[in-house]
């Protein structure tokens, strides 16, 4: 395959959504709540994720398609081109904040990472990589990570995780937030694991995202030389759900002391 033709096509058809979301801003918005009342999903979830999920089938029919919303393939192995897709990352800003929402891609040839795309659409920033061929923020290139110290960091974290320490005297997380220099929360994984390959989080922490929430940001952040695992260390799946640590060098391996006991 020539994945950077690939990858030409499908920021097309993302950015394509780009538009189709934010002409959408001013209608009325059907919500729907999923496995809680705080877990939402639009309309437009099912329609982005549609007309990508048709582009791909026009142009590349023998290919699969996992999206969060399941307009795509039934999968049970990650042979043959996989495109994973979340139709809106951030679903709730999309709902709330009309802000701070990206449209995430990445496509995996038997499990090996090809090609990532976060679109943060409002901010209209496109954060794209090949696989070998360096990141790009739209037209400019990212530069490797250097680096970092956890005292000097800038950590990506939703607030709710506290919640989970069972007793705050011997919580590690606590301690993390303690310790490093600043703690953001964006509400889009995809924008975090964007915003740690552009240098502007040094690490984002998760304790439980789905493939379509890292897909994308896999194949950027490989490209700068981030470490992306799970908080045991290990690789993440393409199929089911995982914990996730992203950073540059020198903190990934600190993060994971802080939560190996979660
Ligand atoms: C969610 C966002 C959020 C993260 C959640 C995800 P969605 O994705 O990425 O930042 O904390 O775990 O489920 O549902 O908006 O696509
Ligand atoms: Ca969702
Ligand atoms: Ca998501
Ligand atoms: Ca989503």
């Amino acid at each position: 395959m020539e994945w950077n033709k690939v990858k030409i096509e499908a920021e097309m058809w993302i950015k394509e959504s780009g538009d189709i979301l934010r002409s959408s801003l001013n209608n009325p918005l059907d919500v729907q709540a999923k496995s809680n009342p705080n877990d939402l999903v639009t309309q437009m979830d099912h329609e982005i994720e549609q007309f990508l999920t048709d582009k791909i089938k026009n142009h590349y029919p023998a290919h699969l398609v996992l999206g969060e919303e399941g307009r795509g393939d039934e999968l049970t192995s990650t042979e043959g081109i996989i495109w994973i897709i979340d139709p809106i990352d951030g679903t709730t800003n999309f709902v709330h904040q009309k802000y701070n929402f990206s449209i995430s891609l990445g496509i995996f040839e038997n499990g090996q990472e090809r090609v990532g795309i976060i679109y943060n659409v409002m901010d209209d920033e496109c954060f794209t990589a090949v696989n070998g061929e360096g990141a790009y923020l739209n037209d400019s290139p990212l530069q490797s990570l250097t680096k970092g110290n956890i005292n000097e960091s800038i950590v990506g974290l939703n607030a709710r995780w506290l919640l989970k320490e069972t007793s705050v005297e011997d919580g590690s997380l606590h301690r993390l937030v303690k310790d490093v220099r600043g703690i953001r929360s964006y509400g889009s994984a995809a924008i975090e694991l964007a915003y740690v390959a552009a240098g502007r989080l040094d690490a984002y922490v998760s304790f439980r995202l789905s493939p379509w929430d890292y897909a994308g940001g896999a194949v950027i952040l490989k490209e700068v030389g981030a470490l992306l695992t799970s908080f045991d260390g290990e690789e993440l799946p393409l199929l089911g759900t995982s914990s996730l640590i992203a950073a540059r060098p020198g903190i990934h391996e600190d993060l994971i002391s802080y939560v190996s006991a979660q």
